[in-house]
């Protein structure tokens, strides 16, 4: 079913397509004047994901501007705490809110049987989205991973460091590994129904990884990932799966060593010269232009994408941000961006 011939499955397939490929993450979000203007017709952001045409109309957005290679379905990684029954809000200018996880009691509650009806609304706002796709421009599903969503939902929100959720994981082990376990199945579940709905690929962002000890990466993130990432490949094979272990970046290797694992998107910590170490490790690099480079433009931008374009040395990549594009982003830098990346070779 996979048409091979578009350049962002070629990268992920291991294959150097004619052109290097380029979606950004957050690519539909506040910096584009019609995404602002769509937003104010929802009640509130999750009520905008939950509405398929509204979700249909955000993802074609940046793709009808930029023409990017690939579209991320417009969703959020905080679905899953609500379709789990710990309901999320986004208070304006604060960012999400969750009622605090605390105990063996709170996690016995959780309600994974009812995940895949409540979000219903995700896979069919997929299906829209890919019947209305030009047929070179592939669709990304995704979730976030367990560790970067027991963190939210033991926190009850975003926070600096993330230590309660990491005291919560070392006092409360039985409870921290149910909970993880809990996630790592609806994560699946969540995947593959997207897939089944359209998605080509697949990417779990893992954006809190950089707070765990090293001992907590092997243990909350790099094993529920590959964990995740096997099971959605047991049940569709062609799909591809991407994983962003955002600030893990000791541990790159071992990502991209996971057979399950196609590619790894790469924070902007990571020098471009170990993209090398990604695709020798069998994945494809994505990555990992600096989003306050994208700010900046000019020079210091067009340096920056020659150094990571010369860096992935004509071998397979996928260009892409090292974390989400922020609101105050200039559209000229995003048409320069594109235009200094589509015109490299
Ligand atoms: O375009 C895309 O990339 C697809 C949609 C997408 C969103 N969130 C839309 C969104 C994706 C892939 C995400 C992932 C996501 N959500 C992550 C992982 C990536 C990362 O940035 O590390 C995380 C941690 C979240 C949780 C979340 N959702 C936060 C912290 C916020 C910010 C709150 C704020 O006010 O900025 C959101 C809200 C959110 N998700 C917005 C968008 C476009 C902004 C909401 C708005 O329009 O007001």
């Amino acid at each position: 079913m996979t048409d091979v011939t578009k350049p962002f499955i070629q990268a992920l397939s291991g294959e150097t397509p004619d052109r290097t490929p380029i979606w950004l993450m957050r690519q539909a979000g506040r910096y584009l004047p019609e995404y602002r203007e769509l937003r104010t017709k929802a009640r509130d952001f999750l009520n905008f994901c939950y509405t398929p045409e509204m979700a249909v109309e955000a993802t074609l957005q940046p793709i009808k501007r930029f023409g990017f290679d690939a579209a991320i379905i417009f969703s959020d990684i905080l679905v899953i705490p609500d379709a789990l029954g710990q309901p999320v809000k986004f208070v304006p200018g604060e960012g999400p809110k969750l009622e605090t996880l605390g105990s063996q009691a709170d996690i016995d509650g959780l309600t994974p049987d009812r995940a895949a009806e409540f979000l219903a609304p995700v896979y069919e706002a997929l299906r829209q989205t890919r019947a209305s796709l030009p047929a070179e421009t592939a669709l990304i599903g995704f979730a976030g991973a367990p560790w970067t969503l027991a963190a939210y939902m033991v926190e009850g929100g975003g926070s600096r460091d993330y230590q309660i959720a990491r005291k919560f994981a070392l006092q409360n082990e039985k409870a921290f590994d149910d909970l993880i376990k809990i996630l790592e199945q609806a994560i699946a579940g969540h995947l593959i129904r997207q897939i089944d709905a359209g998605a080509e690929a697949v990417q779990i962002f893992d954006s809190w990884a950089g707070a765990l000890p090293a001992y907590g990466v092997l243990r909350w993130s790099l094993g529920p990932i590959c964990r995740i990432a096997d099971a959605v490949k047991a049940e569709r094979p062609d799909a591809k799966v991407i994983a962003f272990p955002r600030g893990a970046d000791s541990f790159l290797g071992q990502y991209a060593s996971h057979p399950t694992i196609d590619a790894v998107s790469l924070g902007q910590s990571i020098p471009p010269a170990r993209m090398g170490e990604v695709q020798q490790a069998g994945a494809t690099p994505q990555g990992n232009l600096d989003p306050v480079a994208l700010i900046a433009g000019g020079h210091v931008l067009n340096t920056e994408i020659d150094g990571i374009l010369a860096a992935a040395g004509g071998n397979p990549h996928i260009f892409n941000l090292g974390h989400g594009i922020t609101p105050e982003t200039p559209i000229a830098h995003v048409e320069q961006l594109v235009e200094r990346v589509r015109g490299a070779r």
